[in-house]
């Protein structure tokens, strides 16, 4: 099952502007030929039945979850986060997912980073989840607020020392001189985590988004993929199927 049916491409095909070496053709043709051999939706996945979905996104999306760890998804708890600057040019990252709750789906960054600078001017966020093994996509949109220090730090402490250290190595998305320096640091905040569990991190934010939009997609081999749309309406949620 090929997505793209009408892409033509010629042995000679070479991108415009690229240099016309042969190996660069039988590269591009290579890579054209490896997307186009690549399947999605091409195995066993589950019904979706939105008539029997829950009245709250919540327990669905936490529902979703755990068939995607159960279904052997590798980092289901892992998502793309959506940010946008000043002037709306977006950006995107991955990011782990810390939680999901009544308040909303939270996560962690450095308040100095690109994308804590991004939500400091302009705190709106997406959030993209994708479990190939059950075909299934989760987005959420909304407002984010930031947690209080005393949340944050806790949060942080909660963690591995892993996640401590790389916290206190810091400096997050500034151009980096060389990649020993990042060693020399790295060692110190290992050394230091290890040391001083407790130790503040104060740039370390924890995040949340406030969803006013949960869609969940379950793919469908047929391509009747099934989206459950969730909008909140000020005092509860209104549910919407989208064509896909
Ligand atoms: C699997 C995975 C999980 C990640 N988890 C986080 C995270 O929880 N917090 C974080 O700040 N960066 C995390 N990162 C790094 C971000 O993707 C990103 O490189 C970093 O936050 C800088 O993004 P920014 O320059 O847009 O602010 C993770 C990266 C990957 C690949």
């Amino acid at each position: 099952m090929t997505d793209h049916p009408g892409h033509q491409d010629t042995p000679d095909a070479v991108p415009a502007g690229a240099p016309a070496h042969r190996s660069d053709a039988a590269e591009t043709r290579a890579f054209h030929e490896l997307l186009r051999g690549l399947r999605v939706w091409d195995v066993d996945l589950p019904a979706f039945d939105p008539a029997a979905a829950p009245d709250d996104p919540l327990p669905l999306f936490r529902q979703w979850l755990r068939e995607a760890a159960e279904a052997g998804v590798p980092e289901p708890h892992t998502m793309t986060l959506a940010t946008a600057d000043a002037a709306g040019a977006p950006s995107v990252r991955t990011l782990m997912l810390h939680d999901a709750d009544e308040r909303g789906w939270h996560f962690a960054s450095h308040r100095g980073s690109r994308k804590g600078r991004e939500l400091a001017v302009r705190p709106r966020a997406a959030l993209g989840f994708y479990w190939a093994a059950v075909g299934r996509q989760v987005r959420v949109h909304g407002s984010v607020t930031v947690a209080g220090p005393e949340e944050s730090a806790a949060d942080l402490h909660r963690r591995s020392t892993g996640a401590l250290a790389a916290a206190l190595v810091g400096r997050q998305s500034e151009v980096l001189g060389s990649t020993a320096e990042l060693a020399r640091a790295s060692e110190a905040a290992w050394e230091r985590a290890r040391r001083e569990p407790e130790a503040p991190v104060p740039s370390w934010t924890l995040y949340v988004l406030r969803a006013e939009e949960v869609e969940f997609f379950q793919g469908d081999a047929q391509r009747r993929h099934v989206r459950l749309n969730y909008r909140y309406e000020g005092d509860g949620w209104a549910k919407e199927l989208l064509w896909p």
